[in-house]
């Protein structure tokens, strides 16, 4: 038996996973550490008490013969499907139905699944820095080529993203078969505009390429003349797939549950010009490999379109989101240069004079005990940077935010330990005034 070879050439291990057992060895040689996690983009709040009823509900219905589900249907039950075409799409006059919507376990999973749907042969585009599953599963299914010496694939296209272009990627001046998007962005938290996203439908059709539209950030954007979805934009129902997931949005990582858009118009081609509907492709893929999210899981999720469902996403995300301008305002003021923590639970900071992003990681796990994602982690142009989430509760994003100060304060001083009490008064000062915690709850009414 030989062995799939692409799986060597990859990295030994999965960013957040590698993070992870940092952070664990950290805690083994700090046992009385008072560590504050602002790496992976884990939530913290409580699943909705609708949802959890609607669970409870479920569970029950498995207990008596009568009202038992055994295997669902691959595609999701269609209490579900309704539930998201009607308020996701429809209610915001896009024209998306049930049949072309798949249930999934979360995004992740299908991120790197789609991959079985368009040819081994084609040429992927991603923005660098970027969600590192779109490489990696790249890679796991022969699209990577060669892994260079700067740490790049040659047979990806890689679209720089950099403070001089706002951290977003521009439409490549070649053709490319399948491109990631993700808007609000992960790690950058920058978001398209809507004309930025309408050049790069024009650019889909004008190349006949397939758009994966990673939205599973959507529900943090607040502002409306930001698009949550692709299928805002005119044709965008012809070149792309979009991406969503419970798990930001209503703390599903736990849970597991998320979808995938699959429009009808959607199509690709074989070698000889023939015209496929990608939708039953996919289709027959999760019929083959994929039973379906479980029943219970799906109750709940329908329980967050109810008007307590979509309330209780609203008042969990206001909480991230304050975290996120908290952070954004707290580095800035701090001296930082910062991207994102607007619209989004990522906030992207470069680090002046650093530009190896794992010393960085230490340096703020031991100096501050905050950890943090290294933006190297993300691509190449990550190099420098490190991401901070929001998805702590606001007590503990206050605290983080004044110990990295403190560490940024004392290097820019020069001054020693002596004077450390003067470094906390400067360092609490700077995030005085900042109430846009309040402001924002405020705004949002909660
Ligand atoms: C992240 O931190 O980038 C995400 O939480 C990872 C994921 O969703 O898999």
């Amino acid at each position: 038996m030989y062995i799939n070879e692409n799986f060597i050439k990859l990295p030994q291990s999965y960013l957040f996973s590698t993070v992870a057992s940092k952070l664990k060895e950290y805690r083994e040689s700090n046992p009385s550490a008072d560590l504050i996690r602002m790496d992976i983009g884990d939530v913290t709040l409580p699943i909705a008490p609708c949802v959890i009823e609607a669970m409870h509900k479920a569970i029950d219905d498995m207990s008596s013969s009568e009202t038992f589900h055994g295997y669902g249907p691959e595609q999701g039950y269609p209490f579900l499907r309704e539930a998201i075409a009607k308020v996701d799409y429809q209610e915001r006059g896009i024209e998306i139905s049930a049949d072309d919507i798949f249930i999934s376990d979360g995004a992740k999973s299908d991120l790197g699944n789609l991959g079985n749907i368009y040819s081994k042969k084609s040429v992927i585009g991603v923005a660098d820095p970027g969600y590192p599953v779109y490489i990696d599963s790249s890679v796991m299914d022969g699209r990577g080529g060669e892994l260079l010496s700067d740490g790049r694939w040659s047979r990806i296209l890689y679209m720089e993203c950099k403070p001089e272009n706002g951290f977003k990627p521009a439409v490549p001046s070649r053709g490319v078969d399948v491109i990631f998007l993700c808007s609000p962005c992960n790690p950058t938290g920058t978001v398209f505009t809507r004309d930025e996203l309408k050049e790069w439908v024009e650019y889909a059709q004008r190349n006949r390429s397939l758009i994966i539209f990673d939205s599973a950030y959507e529900a943090f954007v607040t502002d409306p003349d930001i698009p949550r979805s692709i299928y805002e934009i005119e044709g965008a129902k012809e070149v792309a797939i979009e991406i969503r997931s419970f798990s930001k949005t209503a703390g599903f990582t736990g849970l597991r549950c998320g979808y995938t858009v699959v429009p009808s118009e959607l199509k690709g081609t074989d070698r000889e010009g023939n015209e496929f509907q990608l939708r039953q492709l996919w289709n027959r893929r999760q019929s083959t490999k994929f039973n379906g999210a479980s029943y219970v899981v799906q109750r709940g999720a329908e329980a967050l379109y109810t008007s307590e469902g979509q309330e209780a996403i609203k008042k969990n995300i206001g909480i991230y989101l304050s975290n996120a301008r908290y952070i954004r305002k707290a580095m800035e003021k701090a001296g930082f240069e910062v991207f994102g923590g607007e619209n989004s639970p990522y906030v992207w900071v470069k680090w002046p004079g650093e530009t190896d992003s794992w010393k960085l990681f230490e340096r703020i796990l031991s100096e501050a005990e905050v950890s943090s994602t290294p933006g190297i982690g993300f691509g190449e142009c990550g190099a420098g940077f490190i991401r901070l989430t929001g998805f702590n509760s606001p007590e503990n994003t206050r605290k983080a935010m004044e110990r990295i100060s403190r560490i940024k304060f004392n290097e820019e001083e020069g001054l020693g330990e002596d004077f450390k009490s003067l470094n906390d008064i400067k360092a609490i000062r700077a995030l005085d005034d900042l109430d846009v915690l309040d402001d924002l709850t405020h705004a949002l009414g909660i």
